[in-house]
């Protein structure tokens, strides 16, 4: 008797659910006028001045494979970005790469660095890939709850997790966050990176929506107060 196929798949996968922000997302889509806020996507359409760029490309036949790593153009363009816009300084050659998106660039992050048992951090709510990408490499998700600190992290409240959290590899830190919109001052940020120091963990930072801060300017993440290269 055959096997179900699902049964020859990784439980890794097959675990997976579709999230319910996407559901709700298809059926917020199909009522008209209504003011959509599930997945975070400009109410806007693509700037010609975008649209131009990549039929250009095309027309070009820019359509073929590049170097792994990303176009050297594009991750020249990321390094001038970083410098000029936060005064961080990573080389295009060895410290940058490109991928198709975040959701692309967290899931590859955590492949590269989760082993069974170890365990993510992840400020709650939260943006929904980040707990299921740590599923799927056999780690576990540790939510700190934000809503009595205004939904925001402290050194104090993160101190105490790290401290008792001794298989905390990765600490996944989104902000200007998705869902609650909060964001940190150079200060706040310099506070958790005080704390990060003392402890071996990756702080993964999606900031996607750092070009979304109205009312002060962005900070970028405690990971770039912290030496890039330890020991
Ligand atoms: C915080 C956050 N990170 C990542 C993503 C997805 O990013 P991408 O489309 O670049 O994969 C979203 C989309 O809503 C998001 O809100």
């Amino acid at each position: 008797m055959k096997k179900n196929i699902l049964s020859l798949m990784k439980p890794e996968v097959v675990a997976i659910k579709q999230q319910d922000i996407f559901k709700f997302n298809a059926r917020a889509k199909a009522i008209p006028d209504v003011i959509n806020m599930t997945i975070g996507e400009p109410s806007f359409t693509t700037p010609d001045h975008i649209k131009l760029a990549a039929i250009k490309a095309i027309e070009d036949n820019k359509t073929h494979y590049t170097v792994p790593e990303g176009d050297h153009e594009l991750l020249n363009a990321v390094a001038s970005y970083l410098h000029t816009k936060y005064d961080l300084n990573y080389d295009p050659e060895s410290e940058i790469i490109a991928t198709t998106g975040v959701t692309e660039g967290v899931f590859s992050a955590f492949n590269a660095i989760l082993q069974p048992g170890d365990e993510v951090l992840i400020p709650s709510p939260s943006f929904t890939i980040y707990g299921p990408d740590a599923n799927f490499n056999r780690a576990t998700p540790v939510y700190i709850d934000t809503s009595k600190t205004g939904f925001k992290v402290t050194p104090d409240v993160l101190d105490e997790i790290m401290r008792t959290h001794p298989r905390i590899k990765i600490f996944l830190f989104n902000y200007p966050s998705n869902p609650t919109g909060v964001s940190y001052t150079h200060d706040e940020l310099a506070g958790l990176a005080d704390v990060l120091r003392k402890y071996d963990v990756f702080v993964l930072s999606d900031e996607i929506y750092s070009e979304l801060t109205y009312n002060f300017k962005h900070e970028p993440s405690p990971s770039s107060y912290l030496s890039k290269h330890c020991c």
